[in-house]
């Protein structure tokens, strides 16, 4: 590995701390707050939990440490980084397609990802107008359906969000990302103080806290691994480049380990609190805990809709998690923008808006299928919008943690990954290498395995047990 410059040509976080606070920010996003309440809702609790927590400690956080690695000791973007580490170290330049998977998987996680952040924005405004002062579970249940129906309001939304990502983000990594990193993160804890609150305040907090964490493995479907090592990926922003794209801004002395694991548990403890919060208040109003994409926005503005100053803190609630997504949705843009930079040496603000411009036009496909386009299902029954979910959160992102565990594990030199992460003791190394050589390797793949076994009947036989539950 290089004897790099230790600054990269897009700018560099102007402290440690600002690294970590980036990378928390594209962490914690709607991944955490509107995404893993509804999925374990879906997949039957505890047991999924259980699974998700497992994938964060064993394939998640060996793969952020290498993913941000990569990113600084290249200094460049994912796809130039990985290609000039691997042409120093006499390896295929093909590895850069990493870095090509996740830039392009980045603009189309983005795409459908700003649909649901347009919903987001919203419901900031819905709740602050006291639209819903009064209401029940039904009305709002229904609210939000017709919402949705409105293929113009969602579109609006949208645009609006993709808008500011986008001239957020072509402002550049100081006075763009950092600025508004800055002014976000600390407004998102506050109000996540806030839920956790109004949360146990409701007095469906035991119940959620039972639906959470007893482990019922009764109710774990096969398909759930996936969700969850799929989920443990998206939470993270590991396994497309996202997080290498930020490590390459990151002070040449920080210590990757130590970040990481603040990254990680900020991240999970974020998902803990918002999944309690919102099963308290599903419990408490009966509400069903298997409402897919739409949990959040039955749920939340319920408990709100009841309390005292209901709609100000409904919508400073809305308004935190619209911080958050937008944190992370420019992230997402940062793989490819730095990489078009790099390449045709044009404006940051060119590329930031022709990919804009490209990401909303892919976006369409998910504005319309919640309404207009709702039944059009091409493949597995699936509308646009989940395919795009799905084809990314599956397979793009452990695909793509799976070449990156291979790459560092396998094609770079021990020592110089040893000395990088500061990997010191023969017990840290043997760890390190059991799981980056072995387990994150092997898991990935067996997830993969069983899931391609699942939709081939005549191999049930080899997981009964699995197969049964669902
Ligand atoms: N982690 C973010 C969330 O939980 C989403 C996200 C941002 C992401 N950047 C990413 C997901 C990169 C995958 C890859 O909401």
């Amino acid at each position: 590995m290089a004897e790099n410059q230790n600054q990269s040509q897009h700018g560099m976080w102007s402290s440690g701390a600002l690294f970590v606070l980036a990378a928390v920010g594209s962490a914690v996003g709607l991944g955490n707050i509107w995404k893993f309440p509804y999925i374990t809702g879906e997949n039957g609790g505890g047991a999924f939990l259980l699974v998700y927590l497992i994938c964060i400690c064993l394939i998640g956080f060996p793969v952020m440490m290498a993913e941000i690695m990569l990113g600084r000791e290249g200094r460049m973007s994912p796809i130039n980084s990985v290609l000039k580490l691997a042409r120093e170290n006499n390896r295929s330049p093909n590895w850069s397609l990493i870095g090509w998977a996740g830039t392009i998987g980045g603009i189309i996680i983005l795409s459908f990802y700003a649909v649901i952040a347009g919903w987001i924005t919203y419901y900031v405004w819905r709740l602050f107008s006291g639209e819903f002062v009064g209401q029940d579970a039904e009305a709002i249940g229904s609210a939000f359906g017709s919402f949705l129906a409105s293929p113009w309001q969602v579109f609006l939304w949208f645009t609006l969000f993709m808008a500011v990502t986008i001239y957020v983000v072509a402002r550049g990594v100081n006075k763009g990302l950092e600025l508004a990193i800055r002014i976000c993160m600390p407004l998102i804890f506050v109000l996540l103080i806030v839920l956790l609150i109004y949360g146990i305040a409701q007095g469906g907090f035991w119940e959620g806290f039972k639906f959470m964490f007893q482990v019922d493995f009764s109710k774990l479907k096969l398909n759930s691994l996936l969700v969850a090592m799929g989920h443990a990926f998206f939470t993270l922003s590991i396994g497309m480049g996202a997080i290498m794209a930020y490590g390459a801004y990151m002070p040449q002395a920080q210590s990757v380990k130590s970040a990481v694991g603040i990254i990680v548990i900020v991240d999970t403890v974020v998902a803990l609190v918002a999944g309690l919060a919102i099963f308290s208040i599903v419990f408490a109003d009966g509400l069903a805990p298997d409402q897919s994409v739409g949990l959040l926005f039955a749920t939340a503005p319920v408990a709100f809709a009841d309390l005292p100053f209901g709609s100000i803190f409904g919508g400073l609630f809305f308004l935190f998690v619209a911080f958050a997504a937008f944190t992370s949705a420019i992230s997402l843009t940062e793989p490819a923008l730095a990489y078009f930079v790099e390449r045709y040496n044009v404006s940051r603000v060119k590329v930031a808006v022709s990919i804009g411009a490209i990401t909303w036009v892919l976006g369409l496909g998910s504005v319309l299928s919640f309404n207009l386009l709702s039944g059009f299902k091409p493949l597995f029954g699936w509308t646009i919008f989940d395919f795009l979910d799905k084809i990314t959160t599956w397979f793009f992102l452990p695909l793509g943690g799976l070449a990156i565990v291979v790459f560092v594990g396998y094609f770079l030199p021990r020592k110089k990954v040893w000395s990088v992460l500061e990997i010191n003791t023969t017990w840290a190394r043997n760890t390190w290498a059991a799981l980056i050589c072995v387990v994150g390797p092997i898991a990935i793949g067996l997830v993969f395995v069983l899931t391609i076994v699942e939709h081939i009947p005549a191999l049930h036989f080899l997981i009964p047990f699995l197969v049964s539950n669902g």
